[in-house]
């Protein structure tokens, strides 16, 4: 490796050290083994920002999306597709609640949450209705 490219990674470190943690993977309160049963996701008009000091990227989103519906989601570049995704994952914490089958995702622990959830990126066929471009 070339001094370049040490320094480049020494650098990447640096800041991986300054990243906001995580909140914990277990709580004590967990989900129901059967959770999630039905698939309702209800966004219930969340702000979310990747960082603390960062810029709200969804503001007062609110979609409720019903049992088994499959959903598209389409946009620009930018527009907060994948944002989406990392609320609903919740890569930070959004502001409001975000609902799973009447469970609120900061309710639980990110093990329990992420656990039961899947993502399929860059799925570009357009023979099956249940797409996510991320
Ligand atoms: N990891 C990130 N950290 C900070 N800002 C981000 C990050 N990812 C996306 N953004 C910002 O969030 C906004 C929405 O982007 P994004 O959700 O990626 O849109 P899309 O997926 O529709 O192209 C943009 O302003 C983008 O710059
Ligand atoms: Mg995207």
């Amino acid at each position: 490796m070339s001094y370049v490219f040490q320094m480049i990674s020494v650098e990447r470190v640096i800041e991986y050290t300054d990243l906001e943690k995580e909140v914990p993977w277990e709580y004590t309160y967990r989900p129901p083994p059967s959770w999630p049963h039905g698939g309702q996701i209800i966004f219930d008009y969340i702000n979310f920002r990747y960082s603390l000091d960062g810029p709200l990227v969804l503001k007062n989103l609110g979609a409720p999306i019903g049992q088994r519906e499959k959903l598209g989601i389409v946009g620009r570049t930018g527009s907060g597709k994948s944002s989406l995704i990392a609320a609903l994952f919740r890569l930070s914490e959004p502001e409001g609640d975000v609902k799973i089958d009447g469970i609120r995702t900061t309710s639980i622990g990110l093990h329990d949450l992420r656990k039961k959830m899947s993502v399929l990126s860059q799925v570009c066929t357009l023979e099956h209705s249940h797409m996510f471009f991320l």
